[in-house]
């Protein structure tokens, strides 16, 4: 069966519970949890920095998975790491250095991925496809959670699968948006490895049992 991972969004938690949903997490079938830093430049909404990423970090035992949405990621990209983030990435469309970046995340011990808006082509990542831990695919415009999954994505999911699987390379996909068990099985087949999920986990009656039910979708083992 193929193995994949869940990353519950801590966008849709309960800010003034964030404790009590993180030990949630803890307790949970969650892999990784999910951080969305938005800069109000980037993208149009405004989350929170790293003090607040380092105290969730603190109180979690899942991998952090931060996802800039910022400007000039180049200059907060120490921070985040500093603050706890195992897995860092960082967007295209937000920086004219991905390389540089990618590397100085790498050299720092975290991992690196770069998120590509729905608009840009997968195939602009051919020259840094090797050096990424992870490419995440938005499925929806970034800013906002509780958005509808952008059904093109499957076609960019196959399209990356293709060129990971030709060239060898460990790097995953992961994707981020409007994800829920109603589609999560077709995300799956058409090769994702990691599944950010906000809405459909904290707004479910309950959370805990929402991420059991995604973690226990089976899928063959993916062939081109
Ligand atoms: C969107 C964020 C997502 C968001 C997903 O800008 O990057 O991670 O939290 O939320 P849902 O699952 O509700 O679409
Ligand atoms: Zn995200």
């Amino acid at each position: 069966m193929k193995e994949f991972l869940v990353a519950p969004s801590i966008l849709a938690a309960d800010f003034a519970n964030l404790q009590r949903d993180i030990e949630m997490i803890n307790q949970s079938k969650a892999d990784w949890l999910h951080v969305d830093v938005m800069d109000g430049r980037f993208v149009p909404n405004i989350s929170f920095g790293q003090n607040i990423v380092a105290t969730m970090a603190s109180h979690c035992e899942k991998t952090i998975d931060v996802h800039l949405m910022i400007v000039e990621p180049e200059k907060y990209i120490p921070s985040f790491i500093q603050a706890g983030a195992e897995v860092l990435t960082f967007h295209l469309e937000s920086t004219d250095h991905a390389h540089r970046n990618i590397q100085t995340i790498k050299e720092l011990g975290a991992k690196a991925g770069i998120a590509v808006n729905p608009h840009t082509n997968v195939d602009l990542l051919d020259d840094v496809l090797e050096d990424l831990d992870m490419v995440c695919l938005m499925s929806v415009n970034p800013g906002f959670g509780g958005q509808k999954f952008i059904y093109r994505t499957l076609h960019k999911i196959r399209s990356l699968k293709s060129k990971i699987i030709e060239r060898n390379l460990p790097t995953k996909i992961e994707i981020d948006g409007g994800v829920g068990l109603q589609n999560a099985t077709a995300i799956l087949e058409a090769g994702a490895d990691v599944l950010v999920a906000g809405s459909s986990v904290f707004k479910a009656d309950d959370p805990t049992r929402a991420i059991e039910q995604l973690k226990a979708i089976e899928i063959g083992n993916y062939d081109l």
